[in-house]
């Protein structure tokens, strides 16, 4: 029998490093991201009422309301590509009413990484995160600097990237993390998210390749 795709989902503070760990997982294990914020602001440029109610609400750095989310992550996760290559669920579910939705959507994960980074370093990146609006790519003004004048030179900033606005974020992640990690710990991999971004993949990484071992010999096909 062929091994079904892996599903992934990745948590942590705002800012923690799930975005750039994301893209060092995907580029070896070829899974889909989906990421809920990206979906959220892709949203937010399209100047749709639903993207419009978003910001108001990532202004503040409060959850956008379930009735936006829940369906636009189940959609990307239902697309072909999620469903052939497995997927890295990035920021959902973020609250118990989010991990229901998805669980009655038959969405279920192999394995929940958990990022744990401290709070003064948490401020640090937000500040200086920079992104590339061509490639996707994230920066760091110090921790991760453009290769080029001319990367550098096209950078935008998040809105919501201000050490006052990641306060906010930071709330409301305290308020309703307890609830969505309960759910998951018996398939959780805790991750020390406070060291440099491959120190942190080699976690990642060490953990995906017990998980995908352990996973071809339940199969039988080692
Ligand atoms: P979202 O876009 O998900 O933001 P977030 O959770 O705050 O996380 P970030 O994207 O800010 O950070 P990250 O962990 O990806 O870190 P990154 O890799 O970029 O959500 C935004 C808003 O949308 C929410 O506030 C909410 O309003 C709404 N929303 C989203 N999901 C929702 C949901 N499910 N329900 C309701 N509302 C929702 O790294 C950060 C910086 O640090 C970068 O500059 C990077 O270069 C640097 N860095 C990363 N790793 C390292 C390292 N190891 N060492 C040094 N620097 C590093």
């Amino acid at each position: 029998n062929p091994i079904p795709p892996l599903n992934i989902m990745i948590s942590g503070a705002p800012a923690s490093g799930k975005g750039t760990q994301c893209q060092l997982i995907t580029q070896k294990y070829g899974l889909v991201h989906v990421a809920a914020g990206d979906l959220l602001r892709a949203e937010i440029s399209t100047g749709s009422p639903n993207g419009k109610l978003a910001k108001e609400y990532m202004e503040k750095g409060e959850l956008v309301p379930d009735h936006i989310v829940v369906s636009m992550v189940k959609d990307r996760l239902n697309q072909p590509d999620s469903i052939r290559n497995g997927w890295l669920l990035d920021g959902y579910p973020r609250s118990l009413s989010q991990a229901t939705a998805l669980h009655q959507f038959g969405f279920q994960p192999h394995l929940f990484i958990l990022l744990h980074v401290s709070e003064d370093i948490l401020v640090d990146r937000v500040v200086g995160r920079r992104l590339d609006p061509l490639t996707g790519n994230i920066y760091h003004l110090q921790y991760s600097p453009p290769e080029t004048q001319e990367i550098a030179a096209r950078l935008t900033q998040r809105f919501d990237d201000t050490e006052q606005k990641v306060k906010l974020r930071l709330n409301t992640h305290h308020q309703n993390v307890e609830a969505v990690l309960s759910l998951y710990k018996d398939i959780t991999v805790q991750v020390d998210g406070n060291v440099s971004k491959e120190e942190v993949f080699a976690q990642i990484d060490s953990a995906l390749t017990t998980l995908l071992e352990k996973r071809k010999a339940a199969s039988g096909s080692v």
